[in-house]
């Protein structure tokens, strides 16, 4: 699978001919200022919660492709109603649903969620997939909790995007023991260094994931990397 990171917690992933963006925001991003979003190709666009951090370019970028987001039912419902953007399916916590690349399932996550308006979004959540070229887990904005260790006992995963900037999310030192609970040895961090509150030592960072035997990803903001 190709993946490119877009900064923040964006993330493009190739999975065969199906292009899958998740939780964009790119144009208000500094350090993403050389991206253009007019070239992010997506057939569909999931969304891990209501923030705008993680929504910010959503229904720009699925108008110009034509792309499905998917998120929670309040998400799903928003841009339904608000937004009259009908290509769309909800996804609720538990619950898995087969496209046409593979099986999505949705997971709990540790957070809050609202609209840029502070109107209610739904709980936050995460997404593990399960496709014909491998398996991994978004997680979204989250704490490190229990609940992640449902997710190794349905799926073995081969990588995992997981929070890492700490003050919003679990920091270095919570993140490194959700791998362990994921049971995933090759984790690409996100949700780190956007903003003052999320500056991480990214050496520190890769030095502490190591020392558990586990590879800490973090490309550059425009760079892909296929595993
Ligand atoms: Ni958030
Ligand atoms: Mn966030």
């Amino acid at each position: 699978m190709k993946i490119t990171f877009y900064g923040h917690a964006c993330c493009h992933i190739e999975i065969g001919s199906t292009n899958i963006l998740f939780d964009p925001f790119i144009t208000p991003n500094e350090k993403a200022s050389h991206i253009d979003i007019s070239t992010i190709k997506a057939d569909y666009i999931f969304l891990s919660h209501g923030h705008n951090d993680h929504i910010y370019d959503a229904l720009s970028i699925a108008q110009q492709n034509d792309a499905t987001i998917v998120s929670n039912f309040e998400i799903y419902q928003w841009y339904n109603k608000q937004h009259n953007y009908s290509k769309t399916h909800p996804l609720a916590q538990g619950g898995s649903w087969k496209f046409d690349f593979g099986k999505v399932k949705c997971v709990n996550a540790i957070h809050s969620s609202s609209f840029p308006d502070g109107t209610y979004a739904g709980n936050p959540v995460g997404f593990v997939f399960e496709t014909p070229e491998g398996n991994f887990y978004f997680a979204g904005d989250t704490a490190l909790t229990m609940d992640m260790k449902l997710i190794p006992m349905f799926t073995k995963l081969d990588f995992a995007f997981l929070p890492i900037g700490d003050n919003f999310t679990m920091g270095i030192e919570e993140a490194v023991v959700a791998a362990q609970f994921i049971e995933c040895n090759k984790i690409i961090g996100i949700h780190y260094d956007t903003f003052g509150f999320i500056v991480i030592d990214k050496e520190q960072a890769s030095q502490a994931f190591a020392a558990k035997n586990t590879n800490l990803l973090l490309p550059e903001i425009g760079e892909s990397i296929t595993l």
